[in-house]
């Protein structure tokens, strides 16, 4: 069976290894050095309702994450969240990180979210494509802004606007 679910403190072993693989392995993520539970513990709690974590499981088995987070500390940046999916390397297109993303975007569109930012490495074709499909559009495209694995990395920015123009009011 295949739920998802708001991740718990005691899904964040899970969250991590699922994570420090591409940490490793792909420029999916800037992060060189595997994060530390201290630090994924320090991550979850600062994430409240209106930045929600989740997790599917699959079978008893935690196979993919996602989170809203802010996109930006500064007050008047309230109502962007940036998101994160993550599915196990060993679950792949089973359609499980469309899963995590559409619910993200119901769960941002429920707490009142505006829009969505996704920082995506350009190679990441896999993730463009997620986004493109669930009808983020890009926005930005900045150049060798990242260095890992010898090379130099650009990001692509991809933005969904969670309201019409009819609905946007003062927050
Ligand atoms: C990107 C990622 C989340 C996709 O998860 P997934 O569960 O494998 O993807 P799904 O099976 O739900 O596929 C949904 C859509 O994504 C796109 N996609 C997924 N994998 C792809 C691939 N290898 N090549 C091209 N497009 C791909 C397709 O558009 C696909 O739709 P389709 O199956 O109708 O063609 C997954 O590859 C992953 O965890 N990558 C590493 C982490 C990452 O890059 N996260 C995003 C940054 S926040």
């Amino acid at each position: 069976m295949i739920t998802i679910r708001l991740a718990t403190a005691d899904d964040l072993p899970a969250i991590n290894a699922i994570y420090n693989h591409f940490v490793l392995c792909s420029t999916c993520t800037y992060r060189e050095e595997p994060e530390t539970m201290e630090d994924r513990v320090a991550w979850f709690d600062h994430h409240g309702p209106k930045h929600p974590i989740t997790v599917v499981e699959l079978d008893g088995e935690i196979v993919g994450w996602g989170s809203l987070s802010p996109y930006h500390s500064r007050c008047a940046y309230r109502n962007t969240v940036e998101n994160s999916v993550y599915v196990a390397h060993t679950h792949h297109r089973r359609g499980i990180g469309r899963m995590l993303l559409l619910d993200l975007i119901d769960r941002a569109r429920a707490v009142g979210h505006h829009t969505i930012i996704a920082g995506i490495d350009a190679e990441q074709q896999a993730s463009v494509a997620l986004h493109e499909q669930a009808g983020f559009k890009q926005v930005a495209f900045l150049n060798e802004v990242g260095y890992k694995f010898g090379r130099w990395l650009h990001v692509i920015y991809m933005q969904l606007m969670l309201e019409s123009d009819g609905q946007r009011e003062r927050k």
